[in-house]
C-alpha cells in the first residue's frame, strides 16, 4: 500500500487522482489533502478519505463543514514529510506547490509532479534539490509524461523531442479577433477538461510554452530539439526521436487518469476497467500542422523566456499568473495577456544562477510589475 498525499485535491488533477485511488482502494491509503477553498468538496473527501492531516486556506467560510473524524490542520510543507507517505501528487497551480514540491524532496518522497508552473519557475532549484536527494519527479503533465513513458528502456540519444498540442479553442479563429474573446470562448478547450488557470494558459499557448521549459529540464533535453506541432485530436501526447531516427510516440484517449494513474504505479504498469479505450477506427485519422506564432505570442514569450534562462522563466510564470487572474476577474482583455507578460519580461533583471530566494523575488516582482500596468 502506497501512503497518498494529494496537494490540491479539489481541482481537477486532484479530483482525477481520487478517482484512481477509487479504482485501486487496496493500493493507497491517503494520508493528505490539501485544497484552496473549496471547503465543500474537500468536506466530502475528507469523509470519504479520512486522512491524517488536512490543509485549506484559513478564513474560508464553512471550516466547521468539514467532518472531525481525526484529522489534523497540517501546512502542505509538514503533510508532505509524513513518514507514512511515499508519493506526493502535487496538483496545486501557480506558485503555490513550489515550497511543498522542494519539501517532499527533501522528505525523500517521490513526487508526481502536475503542478508545471513550479518547474518553469524553478528548474535548477528543483532538479538539483531532487538530484541531490535523490529522488526522481515523476510526470504528471500528459505530453512530459508521454515522452517519459517513450523514453523508457532508451539510452536516452533523443534527437529530437516532437511536443503536440492540440490549438486550442482559437486555432482557427481570425487572427484580428483574438484581442476580444471571452472567458466563456476562451475557458471552452476542445479536447481537455482542465482547471481556469491552465485552460487559459492552454488558449493562449502559454501552456505549450511552459511545456518545453517543463520538458527541458525534466529530460535534459534542449529547447532548440523540443519541436512544438500541432496535432488537433489530442490522441498522440507527444513523440521521442532518437538517435537512429526511429521515433516513438506515446497515445490514448485524452484522458488526464492515464497519466495520473502511470505516475502513481510507475514503474509497474496497472488494469484498470474505468478508463476509456482506445479505438482508432472511431479516431479515422490523426493530423499535424505547423503552429502559427503570430497566433500565439505567449507560446513565443515562453520559448524566448525559456532560452534566456537565469530568473525569466519565474518573471514569465508569475506575470502570466497574474495576467490570467485579471482576464478571469474581467480586469483585462484575452489580447492584453501576452502584452502585459511581454512588457513585464523587457522590464525584468536577470539573475542567471538563481537562487531559491532570486526565484521568489523575482515571481513577486513580476505579479507586482504586471498588476501595476494595468493600474496605469
Ligand atoms: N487539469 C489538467 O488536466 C492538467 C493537465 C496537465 C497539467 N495540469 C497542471 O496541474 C496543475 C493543477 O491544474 P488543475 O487543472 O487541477 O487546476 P485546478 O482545477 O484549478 O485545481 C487547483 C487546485 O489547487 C488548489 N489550490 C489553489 N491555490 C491553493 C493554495 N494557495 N493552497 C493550496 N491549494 C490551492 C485548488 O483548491 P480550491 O479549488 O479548493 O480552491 C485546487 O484544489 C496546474 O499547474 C496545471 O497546469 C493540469
Amino acid at each position: 500500500m502506497k501512503g497518498l498525499v494529494i496537494l490540491g485535491s479539489t481541482g481537477s488533477i486532484g479530483r482525477q487522482t481520487l478517482d484512481i485511488v477509487r479504482a485501486f482502494p487496496d493500493r493507497f491509503r491517503v494520508m493528505g489533502l490539501a485544497a484552496g477553498s473549496n471547503l465543500e468538496l474537500l468536506a466530502k473527501q475528507v469523509q470519504e478519505f479520512s486522512p491524517k492531516a488536512v490543509y485549506y486556506a484559513k478564513g474560508t467560510a464553512n471550516e466547521d463543514a468539514i467532518p472531525r473524524n481525526g484529522w489534523r490542520f497540517t501546512p502542505m510543507e509538514e503533510m508532505v514529510q509524513d513518514p507514512m507517505a511515499d508519493v506526493v501528487m502535487v496538483g496545486t497551480v501557480g506558485r503555490a506547490g513550489l515550497h511543498p514540491t522542494l519539501a517532499a524532496i527533501n522528505a525523500r518522497k517521490s513526487v508526481a509532479l502536475a503542478n508545471k508552473e513550479v518547474i518553469v519557475m524553478a528548474g535548477n532549484v528543483v532538479m538539483a534539490q531532487a538530484q541531490r536527494n535523490g529522488v526522481e519527479i515523476l510526470p504528471v503533465d500528459s505530453e512530459p509524461s508521454a515522452m517519459w513513458q517513450c523514453m523508457r528502456g532508451e539510452d536516452r540519444e533523443v534527437l529530437r523531442i516532437l511536443l503536440t498540442a492540440s490549438g486550442g479553442p482559437f486555432r482557427d479563429r481570425p487572427l484580428h479577433t483574438l484581442d476580444s474573446v471571452t472567458q466563456e470562448e476562451a475557458l471552452n478547450h476542445p479536447t481537455w477538461r482542465m482547471g481556469r488557470k491552465i485552460t487559459i494558459d492552454s488558449a493562449t499557448l502559454m501552456n505549450k510554452g511552459m511545456e518545453v521549459i517543463e520538458a527541458n529540464w525534466l529530460f535534459g533535453v534542449p529547447i532548440s530539439r523540443i519541436e512544438v506541432v500541432v496535432h488537433p485530436q489530442s490522441i498522440i501526447h507527444s513523440m521521442v526521436e532518437f538517435a537512429d531516427g526511429s521515433v516513438k510516440a506515446q497515445m490514448g484517449p485524452p484522458d488526464m487518469r492515464f497519466p495520473i494513474q502511470f505516475a502513481l504505479s510507475y514503474p509497474q504498469r496497472w488494469v484498470n476497467q474505468e478508463l476509456p479505450k482506445f479505438k482508432p477506427v472511431e479516431i479515422g485519422k490523426l493530423t499535424f500542422e505547423a503552429m502559427d506564432m503570430r497566433r500565439y505570442p505567449c507560446f513565443r514569450l515562453a520559448i524566448e523566456a525559456g532560452q534566456k534562462g537565469g530568473t525569466y522563466p519565474a518573471v514569465l510564470a508569475g506575470a502570466d499568473e497574474a495576467a490570467v487572474g485579471m482576464f478571469l476577474s474581467q480586469q483585462i482583455s484575452f489580447g492584453e495577456i501576452p502584452k502585459i507578460v511581454e512588457s513585464t519580461l523587457s522590464a525584468h533583471k536577470s539573475v542567471q544562477y538563481p537562487s531559491l530566494e532570486d526565484v521568489l523575488d523575482a515571481d513577486a516582482w513580476a505579479r507586482e510589475y504586471a498588476a501595476r500596468q494595468m493600474a496605469d
